[in-house]
């Protein structure tokens, strides 16, 4: 019987490409950027399985090229906004991610930022790289302690849950804002109180932001948002860039309507160099690394292969995205 055909669209750890190798007639792009439009469509025609990352837009066209065969679509992250999961399923195409894997990383990025942002560590970085450090100085590169600071998590699912987790133990008062809420009890138990979006953007002195990207959430944080939080604050964003309204971020930084950002996401990705926000020292940038240890992209890549090898043999994916 002919293997399946599959299409892994960029080369991720061995955990997740040699079980697909054994099982499929496999081909990776080895590319270090990812396939153009074009290409990534010539590559999925006639696929039975894609597995794909949050860099490769799945929509109809591409539903189209690939053709009857594809049976399923496995993301390599827990975001699926990049997959038009309804479209998929009206095909009877499965979709997988990888859930719960990545929580500790991310939200350990999550706290690092928070902190460099607040502690100013790129900037003093780059203050003594530059051959600015003369002396020690009562008033150099001051920033707000986290200890005793209010942190609000906009989004209180499993990473917004581990922050929380270690923002406690840093002595900060959690409040958190999602659409679920949690029991009295369980509140209690985990030592955070739920806030009104607006209550929780005026009373934080940081906002980490844990939603996923919908179109319920696409630039929950604009101008208004801004405006609405303390100069002082400080704003975090792990989870998709567009949830941000970037060029009011940048707005808001410059006019000193909040006091600095942390992002790890950005709308665009890349971030064009010449963005406004690259030009400001109170923005703290990293590309998008918040699952980035070597045993995290073990195991999301061991999960995205069960998902497609589930997926090309008809069975139920072990982490099915389920559409909304
Ligand atoms: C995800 O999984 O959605 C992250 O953004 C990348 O790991």
């Amino acid at each position: 019987m002919a293997r399946p055909r599959v299409f892994v669209t960029r080369r991720i750890p061995d955990e997740g490409l040699l079980p697909i190798g054994e099982a499929c007639d496999l081909r990776t792009w080895e590319g270090e950027l990812p396939p153009s439009r074009a290409e990534l469509l010539e590559a999925v025609e006639g696929c039975d399985g894609i597995l794909t990352l949050l860099t490769d837009r799945v929509d109809a066209d591409l539903l189209d090229r690939a053709g009857p065969r594809l049976r399923v679509v496995s993301n390599y992250a827990v975001g699926y906004d990049n997959i038009d999961v309804a479209g998929c399923a009206a095909r009877g195409i499965a979709v997988g991610n990888t859930p719960g894997v990545l929580t500790e990383t991310t939200a350990d990025l999550a706290f690092a930022l928070l902190a460099a942002s607040a502690r100013r560590v790129a900037e003093g970085d780059r203050y003594v790289r530059a051959g600015r450090w003369l002396t020690w100085g009562p008033m150099l590169l001051l920033g707000p302690d986290l200890h005793g600071a209010m942190l609000g998590i906009v989004g209180f699912g499993r990473i917004g849950q581990a922050l929380a987790r270690r923002a406690t133990g840093f002595d900060m008062t959690v409040l958190y804002w999602s659409r679920t809420r949690l029991d009295p009890a369980e509140e209690a138990r985990r030592d955070v109180a739920w806030a009104d979006l607006d209550d929780l953007l005026a009373r934080s002195d940081f906002v980490s932001i844990h939603a996923s990207l919908s179109p319920g959430t696409r630039h929950l944080i604009d101008a208004a948002a801004l405006g609405r939080m303390k100069p002082s604050a400080i704003l975090v964003n792990t989870a998709r860039g567009p949830i941000v309204d970037q060029a009011a971020l940048a707005d808001a930084l410059r006019r000193g309507v909040i006091a600095g950002a942390a992002l790890d996401v950005t709308d665009p990705e890349p971030m064009a160099p010449d963005d406004p926000l690259a030009g400001l020292d109170q923005c703290l940038i990293v590309p998008h690394i918040g699952s980035a240890s070597p045993a995290t992209r073990g195991r999301m890549a061991r999960m995205a292969a069960a998902n497609l090898l589930a997926g090309v043999r008809g069975e139920p994916l072990p982490n099915p995205v389920v559409p909304g």
